[in-house]
């Protein structure tokens, strides 16, 4: 897929920006806090409805201004426009989005059509932070190439937070009738979820090897190891994961009425990451570190334009800045094999001596929450 188009209003400091991009690469370039970030923000409202970092949408609304708008035109692989548009409005607290003028009814009906990929500063945390950055990290793969997964991450969300009130509100009186029910619920949706998350790593774990191995020319091998809060033998199906998940809700009641919060089910899953079997958490280098979320940006990329039949977009924030020579050419060159990328940097150096821009390969000089110039202008 390629966004031709994208027009911006309200939206953090851009008031209103308006582009045309390139099929290849787009590069912003401008001084810190000039607004290059935010662009790429509004790219992923486009793609995935949201912001790929900021908690809610409200955050991103410009300062004094009660509505936003980010609108764009993407072609998919067919050859097909939509004109995505997404709009919210802080007098009813309320984001619409409409395709071809048609509104969504469900948000979860666009996740996955317009596949992105975001490698940004925040990721790090995804190799170095709290199991729960790497669920995160999944599970946005896992729902933009299996739209049902999308759903019932929702749906089990929903049962986690009734099922956490009953808890909560245990020391007047447990309603037993209720939590059971909400017990069953819990062990149907968690069991799909771990059974898709399972599989799902042994399907990625081949990208994962491939694209490391291109970042480095040292022979380290990348793992990915699910470690799913019961414990699995290969190939289990969901019906016999439920069995387990019920045991163990069982085993761990009176922890979970002590607590007085739900502590089995997949939101306690975790994924560990090695390098020639040392943890990386506990012994990877800063630039092993790296490489190794580059990796799994690119095998995200990879394996979402196989499974997606559409090849995503690519959103590069300030990546380049943090990167060694080295390890800034090596990613150029994955860069190059890509296909529609959008990279933020404040200087032109990484391109070499002296870039061509063109209609492929299109330049915006980002200012102020404005676009100065595009294309040739220096
Ligand atoms: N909700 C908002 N309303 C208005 N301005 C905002 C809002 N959120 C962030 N900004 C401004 O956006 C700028 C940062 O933009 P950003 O895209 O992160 O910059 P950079 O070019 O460094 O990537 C800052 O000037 C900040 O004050
Ligand atoms: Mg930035």
């Amino acid at each position: 897929m390629i966004i031709t188009k994208a027009h911006l209003l309200n939206f953090r400091n851009h008031s209103a920006s308006a582009f045309e991009f390139a099929p290849a690469m787009n590069v912003f370039l401008g001084e810190n806090g000039q607004g290059k970030t935010n662009i790429l923000e509004a790219l992923s409202f486009l793609c995935i409805t949201k912001s790929f970092y900021a908690s809610a949408d409200s955050i991103v609304l410009q300062r004094d201004k009660n509505f936003f708008e980010v609108e764009g035109t993407i072609e998919v692989e067919t050859g097909r426009e939509s004109a995505v548009r997404v709009a919210y409005d802080e007098r009813i607290k309320q984001k619409k989005i409409f395709i071809n003028n048609g509104e969504v009814e469900k948000f979860s009906e666009v996740i996955g059509r317009f596949p992105v990929v975001i490698l940004s500063p925040e990721n790090n945390s995804i190799t170095f932070g709290a199991p729960a950055e790497r669920r995160k990290f999944i599970d946005l793969i896992i729902s933009q190439s299996n739209r049902l997964y999308a759903e019932e991450m929702i749906e089990y969300k929903r049962i986690l937070r009734q099922r956490n009130r009953i808890l909560s509100e245990s020391d007047t009186r447990l309603n037993e009738r209720e939590l059971e029910s909400w017990n069953d619920m819990l062990v149907t949706f968690g069991a799909r979820i771990i059974f898709k998350r399972t599989q799902f790593l042994r399907e990625f774990s081949p990208y994962l090897m491939q694209m490391y191995s291109q970042l480095v020319s040292e022979k380290e091998i990348p793992k990915l190891l699910y470690a799913p809060s019961v414990s699995l033998e290969e190939n289990i199906p969901p019906d016999e994961i439920e069995i387990l998940l019920r045991k163990k809700l069982e085993k761990r009641r009176a922890d979970e009425l002590r607590l007085r919060t739900t502590i089995v089910g997949p939101h306690r899953d975790e994924c560990i990451f090695s390098l020639n079997g040392m943890l990386l958490k506990n012994y990877a280098s800063q630039g092993q570190h790296k490489t190794f979320l580059i990796a799994l940006k690119a095998a995200e990329f990879f394996y979402l334009k196989e499974r997606c039949e559409e090849t995503p977009v690519f959103l590069l924030d300030d990546v380049f800045s943090e990167l060694d020579e080295e390890r800034s050419k090596k990613l150029l060159t994955l860069v190059e094999t890509l296909g529609q990328t959008f990279i933020t940097t404040t200087s032109e150096n990484i391109f070499g001596r002296s870039p061509q821009w063109n209609n492929e390969r299109k330049k915006f000089l980002i200012r102020s929450g404005s676009v100065i110039s595009s294309i040739k202008a220096a």
